[in-house]
């Protein structure tokens, strides 16, 4: 039997742990709302945000940094807010926009996904089971409202 230090690799607990921290999610979102902001292929989703994306800048941070399994800040600020029904009472949440959500954050996360494919690959495909299901839930709440107004 060896009697040499047995070496312990330390895995990573969460997304937060394994993407490295708030400063690879701050970079992620930074570059979303860049492109959101500059490629023209994002015209439609740009046009449903409010002109100043400061404050979306920095919530989209927290609410990711959470949702990672890193500091709940996102939660403490907003008490009882749900990111689903928040998006159920947007107007234009729809397919193009939601298409181009993707699109946005896709390309927005091409660093991450050179560096941890697989990470990458499972975020993106919770964003975009979300994404569906924010459309369906924003049509239906749109369909209420008219049945509401007839
Ligand atoms: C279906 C695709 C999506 C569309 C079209 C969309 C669109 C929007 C819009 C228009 C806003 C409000 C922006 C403003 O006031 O300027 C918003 C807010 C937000 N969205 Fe989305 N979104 C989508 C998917 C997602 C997903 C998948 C996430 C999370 C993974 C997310 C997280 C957020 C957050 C955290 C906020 C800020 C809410 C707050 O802090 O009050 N969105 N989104």
């Amino acid at each position: 039997m060896s009697l040499r230090p047995q070496k312990t690799v330390k895995r990573p607990t969460t997304p937060y742990e394994r993407i490295g921290r708030r400063a690879p999610v701050t970079h992620l979102v930074q570059r979303f709302y860049d492109l959101m902001e500059s490629n023209p292929a994002y015209a439609e989703l740009r046009s449903i945000h409010s002109d100043d994306l400061t404050e979306m800048r920095e919530s989209l941070t927290d609410f990711l940094v959470a949702w990672m399994g890193g500091p709940r800040d996102w939660f403490d600020k907003k008490p009882g807010a749900c990111i689903m029904s928040a998006h159920a009472a947007m107007r234009g949440i729809d397919e193009i926009t939601a298409r181009q959500w993707m699109d946005c954050m896709t390309e927005a996360a091409a660093d991450l996904a050179q560096k941890d494919p697989q990470l990458a690959q499972s975020m993106l495909t919770s964003m975009q089971s979300m994404g569906k299901t924010m459309v369906a839930r924003a049509k239906a709440a749109q369909e209420a409202k008219v049945a509401t107004d007839e």
